[in-house]
């Protein structure tokens, strides 16, 4: 739960490729088309300061990044995020729709990387103060085939084997069997009006 604030918060989760961005898109805009206060954040990003820590996070010329630091960094790109905008935006009781948040880390550099789970909840705590999603939609989709949706360019974190990426998955499916009622698997196996008919029946239940 958004932990006593007036507005809602949903993710969107998902590895590589898997359409997770154009559904946030469609989600501000049916909100917006409702007359809703929503908006659209992502994740690293999203704020002046967190755009620059994204920038390092994802630049292919910082190979010798340790697994640690690139933890931290993800880390302190959400804290900025929460603490500037989104948590007053909730407590203005806006919806608030975040292209990924700490589930990301947790199946990246936790189940990616090998980072402890449990020292990656530990650091959440401290970034986001607790701050949960009400819902957490997982645009789930077979590694392979969403790794060929990418860009051609790919940036540091694409660029890592298809095992990695795998692990991903693994990570986010083993979180939405850990927190079903919060966190609802989607299929990525449909065009993007059917895929989006799915989620809107978890859209008008969260409101
Ligand atoms: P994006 O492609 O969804 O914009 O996300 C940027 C990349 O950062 C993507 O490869 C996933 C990765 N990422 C992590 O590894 N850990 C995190 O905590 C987040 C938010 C993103």
């Amino acid at each position: 739960m958004a932990m006593g604030l007036k507005g809602r918060f949903i993710t969107f989760e998902g590895s590589e490729g898997s359409g997770k961005s154009t559904q946030a898109a469609l989600v501000l805009d049916y909100f917006k088309s409702k007359g809703l206060p929503a908006v659209l954040l992502r994740e690293p990003g999203g704020v002046k300061i967190s755009e620059k820590i994204r920038d390092i996070l994802l630049n292919v010329n910082n190979k010798a990044m340790a697994d640690e630091c690139e933890t931290l960094l993800y880390m302190a790109a959400r804290a900025q995020l929460v603490k500037e905008i989104l948590r007053p935006a909730l407590d203005k009781g806006q919806i608030v729709l975040c292209d990924r948040f700490l589930d990301s880390t947790i199946a990246y550099q936790g189940w990616g990387n090998g980072i402890d789970v449990s020292i990656i909840e530990n650091i959440g705590q401290f970034a986001v103060g607790g701050l949960k999603p009400d819902l957490t939609l997982l645009f789930d989709i077979d590694t392979q085939q969403g790794l060929s949706r990418t860009n051609v360019k790919k940036d540091r974190i694409e660029l890592r084997c298809l095992e990695y990426h795998n692990r991903v998955r693994e990570g986010y499916l083993a979180l939405a069997k850990r927190e079903p009622t919060r966190v609802k698997i989607i299929r990525v196996d449909a065009p993007k009006e059917i895929i989006f008919e799915r989620i809107k029946t978890y859209l008008d239940k969260v409101l």
